[in-house]
């Protein structure tokens, strides 16, 4: 029988090059230019050569044992002849401009200097080629947004120029968009390319899944997750993106299609939910029953073309004024057919609830305040292939306002300004946002929290209780104080407690609780793969916006139970990820991570990813909790919004994702949402979250996440804030029994008490009863598991037992045993005392030719921070060094990757150079 824990790596590839060529998003195909016939093409841009797998920062920090780019991809067709001296030009000249990584988090450019192109290249180019095929890409990612400049979402003059001399040479053009979300699109007009493809980042199997679109052996049938407007500051959010300590969503609910389908519908390039087929299809629907709560609307596809293809059906909803204003479409449910043949017919059922469409009442106007409402009135439903074309399926009516769930006020603002409604007419109009009328304080004093009382330690484990011989409340009652607070403070990054090279560890960080059979969790970044710092390899996945663009939740689930293997492979309790903070504005740089511009789109992505890793007892942590919308000063960014805002577009991707993706992980964000930062916001982690949500899991903070009370100065050691809110765990603490924090102070002053550790804490073990983790620490894991241990040992080996070597100022480690040969790398774990830049000095030699070229790369955490190439030198041992850093944390990994082989090494001496604190 098959063992479901060894990881069948082709299977992986294959959906995961599937779901990034059905994610690829077909804007424009004049005459039929694509698919490629047999014939030759020209392939421009340097981007063909190197692929954007994801974008940068955490979420992008995978080590894929292969990345196939565009070309490569193409070279590999057999029918397809791609011109080779074109692509040696290319070669030649990326030899002489090679890739910018930029030094450092956050420095990579967000595009690469493209090569100019000279009219005769151009010109000989077409004379031997039937059409050209363009590759453009872009990156983007944490720490730093997109901006509205040539480089980042316009495009530079080169690639403008590109686009001029080739669309005038050939009479074919195909652009391709190797890019993380949307960019700018005024260029389709002005050049007029035959088509255009998004291709979003793909992954490592990314260059695949483009030369599978191109020459039609999948037929495109990917959606656009955004609305592609005119221009950016046609989307509203724009005038208040980029804001130094506040952002004002005036735009309200007002995000993406929402608002330009209310307001703006001139002001589209291309509608949300809009891509084309190689085929046609046609829509028959019958008119929409709604019934006990539910509507149902079944809708008939046929494929009217001449190829092979899927469709995505998309059910809008236009739900009455009334007194709250709403915008004229709103998702209410979306699917995908299967591959029909020409002639063949599908018959879709698409249901929604009608909680899915009620509205929040945040002012009280429906006479309802803090209730999810559908007003009295007719509801219009639509169905179609974007949102623009979707045409009438019927409607019903609500006779009265019917209130759908009554709720609480909470997390709203503090903070007076106006917001955009649906005036008489129609036509946009301003009206004042409603302000908290409760204090949030005063919740977080009141509150009823467990009353257990302290037993010292009674002997009992915490895998009694998840035998059930014990209760959980038993257990706890034996935690002391210390014990408590260290079980909410998280260690890492790269804790050698956990698998190395990981973001964290958590919950039995000490000695103590480890005692009580706490295990230590682990988690890592995602989304998009398992990022290892210390070199492990890991599948790149396709990135959030392209799987959202697939509208193929089955696909999502099928990939993400690949991922699930791979956690579970690795001894990864959870993933940092998915992903789902709205795009609210094309400009934020880790929109790449994310899914959509909707938020029911987001949820459904979301849900699909986690039920995929449920089936491997592992999970995702959905992150960012919420409205990370913003990369620019994230950590001051207070993100000021109605309540209405927060509940129906931040919080309802995240509800959702809890409701029917089972999600029991959840990360908060850095910045605040209406003057309470994240992590320590009661409202939304306790009354939202818990309360109405019935969520029963663990939360953890950003790393490094900043805390505060109403009112009061954020800070990284307010803990005690972020345990009453109800933020379990703190990421991430170097070391959890020492780390200077107010929880001691807090509970010896009686603003913290044991009852809000006791909840956290208890929060944090189930999360833990819930992982692998559990089963494992109690010697459990199953002969299949150990087994399939032992099969993939031989592939990657992952080295649970990195050795730390202590660094005293300096370290000077043997390097006579290491095998350099081509491919190898070493690793080893430096523990540091003292923080900042250090050097790595390696004494090497090598017996080739003077013009040998040995390389030898030196990477730290996982970044790379240099290359050094030396010659043969004839004997001599001669020294070489690299500058790295600056290293934060105690733990760090130091690799030396050998790309060829041929160099000896006698010592490697890591050495401090610049004592530097982290600065916040
Ligand atoms: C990011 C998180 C990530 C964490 C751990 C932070 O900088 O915002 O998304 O999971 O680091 O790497």
């Amino acid at each position: 029988m098959e063992n479901k824990y060894v990881i069948n790596w082709e299977k992986y590839a294959s959906l995961a090059r599937q779901a990034a060529a059905e994610g690829a998003v077909l804007l424009k195909n004049d005459h039929q230019a694509l698919p490629l016939k047999k014939e030759t093409i020209s392939v421009f841009g340097r981007i063909q050569f190197h692929y954007y797998k994801s974008g940068t920062g955490s979420g992008g920090l995978v080590n894929a044992k292969y990345v196939v780019g565009i070309t490569d991809a193409l070279l590999e067709e057999e029918n397809l002849s791609v011109n080779e001296e074109l692509a040696e030009v290319y070669r030649s000249w990326i030899a002489e401009h090679p890739f910018d990584q930029g030094c450092g988090w956050a420095q990579e450019p967000w595009c690469q200097e493209e090569m100019p192109l000279e009219e005769k290249l151009v010109e000989e180019a077409a004379a031997k080629s039937d059409a050209a095929v363009i590759v453009i890409g872009r990156t983007a990612g944490e720490d730093r947004d997109a901006s509205a400049e040539k480089g980042s979402y316009l495009l530079t003059d080169l690639e403008e120029d590109m686009l001029s001399k080739v669309c005038r040479a050939f009479e074919r053009v195909i652009v391709v968009l190797n890019v993380g979300n949307i960019i700018d699109m005024k260029w389709v007009d002005k050049y007029r390319p035959s088509a255009v493809l998004y291709t979003w980042q793909g992954g490592q199997e990314g260059g695949h899944s483009v030369a599978d679109v191109l020459t039609g052996r999948v037929n495109p049938c990917g959606k656009l997750a955004d609305t592609i407007a005119h221009d950016i500051s046609d989307y509203p959010s724009t005038e208040n993106f980029g804001g130094d300590t506040f952002d004002l969503y005036t735009e309200d609910i007002y995000v993406g299609y929402r608002y330009f389908e209310t307001f703006a519908r001139d002001k589209v390039l291309y509608p949300f939910g809009f891509g084309l087929s190689y085929t046609g299809f046609g829509i028959t629907c019958s008119p929409a029953e709604h019934r006990d709560g539910e509507t149902i609307v079944r809708v008939k596809v046929t494929n009217t073309g001449a190829l092979p293809g899927k469709e995505v059906v998309q059910v809008y909803v236009n739900p009455p004024q009334g007194k709250l204003g709403k915008p004229l479409r709103n998702l209410a449910a979306f699917a995908k057919t299967k591959c029909l043949v020409p002639g063949e017919e599908q018959e879709l059922t698409l249901k929604f609830s009608d909680y899915d469409i009620a509205s929040y009442d945040d002012s009280g106007v429906t006479g309802h305040k803090s209730c999810y409402v559908l007003e009295k009135g007719s509801y219009e439903v639509y169905a179609g292939t974007d949102v623009r074309s979707a045409e009438a399926a019927g409607s019903f009516e609500i006779p009265e306002t019917e209130v759908i769930s009554a709720c609480t006020e909470a997390a709203g603002p503090v903070r007076k300004f106006e917001r955009m409604r649906v005036g008489k007419g129609g036509v946009l109009a301003w009206e004042e946002v409603p302000v908290r009328t409760h204090k949030m304080q005063e919740r977080v004093q009141t509150e009823t929290l467990p009353d257990i009382t302290y037993t010292g330690d009674k002997g009992y484990t915490l895998g009694e209780v998840f035998d059930g011989e014990l209760s959980l409340d038993e257990f706890l009652a034996q935690l002391s104080e210390e014990d408590l607070c260290c079980i909410v403070r998280g260690e890492g990054m790269c804790s050698p407690k956990v698998t190395p090279g990981t973001a964290a560890a958590f919950g039995g960080v000490t000695e103590s609780l480890q005692r009580y059979g706490i295990p230590c969790g682990c988690c890592a970044d995602g989304p998009s793969g398992i990022r290892m710092d210390c070199g492990t390899p890991a599948f790149s996945m396709p990135n959030g916006t392209c799987l959202a663009c697939t509208f193929d939740t089955e696909l999502s689930e099928a990939l993400y139970e690949m991922e699930g293997a791979e956690l579970r492979k690795n001894r990864i309790d959870t993933l940092l990820g998915p992903g789902i903070n709205i795009h609210r504005n094309p400009l934020n740089g880790r929109n790449f991570e994310y899914f959509s511009e909707d938020p029911y789109l987001t949820g459904m992505m979301a849900s699909a990813q986690l039920k995929g890793m449920a089936r491997y007892g592992v999970t995702g942590t959905v992150k960012h909790f919420a409205a990370n919308n913003q990369e620019y000063h994230r950590r001051l960014l207070d993100s000021v919004m109605s309540e209405r805002a927060l509940r129906e577009i931040y919080l309802r991707g995240f509800e959702i994702a809890v409701k029917e993706g089972k999600a029991y992980s959840i990360m908060t964000t850095y910045g605040a949402i209406n003057g309470l930062w994240t992590a320590s916001n009661y409202d939304l982690l306790t009354t939202i979250l818990r309360k109405e949500w019935n969520f029963d899991g663990m939360v953890m903070t950003d790393w490094w996440a900043d805390l505060n009370d109403e009112g009061g100065p954020a800070s990284t050691d307010n803990l005690a804030a972020m345990v009453r809110s109800q933020n379990d765990v703190y990421m991430v603490t170097q070391d959890s029994l020492t780390n200077k924090d107010n929880l001691m102070k807090s509970l010896k002053e009686g603003t913290l008490k044991r009852g809000a550790l006791l909840r956290s804490a208890g929060n944090i073990c189930r999360m833990l009863m819930k992982s692998p983790v559990m089963e494992r620490s109690l010697g459990r894991m199953s002969e299949e598991e150990k087994k399939a241990g032992e099969v993939m040992a031989g592939e990657d080996k992952v080295d649970f037992d990195i050795t730390y070597h202590k660094v005293d100022g300096k370290l000077v480690l043997d390097g006579t045993e290491i095998d350099t040969s081509k491919g190898k790398s070493v690793v080893y774990g430096i523990l540091l005392d003292t923080f900042g830049s250090y050097t790595v000095r390696l004494k090497v030699k090598a017996d080739g030719s003077e013009l040998a070229q040995i390389p030898v790369s030196v990477f730290a955490n996982g970044h790379l921070e240099g290359t050094i190439t030396i010659n043969g030198t004839n004997g001599e041992w001669i020294e070489i060094e690299r500058n790295i850093g600056p290293l934060f944390g105690p733990h760090n990994y130091i690799r030396l990757y050998f790309a060829q082989g041929g160099m000896k090494i006698q010592t490697v001496t890591v050495e401090l150079q610049e004592e530097m604190s982290r600065g916040f």
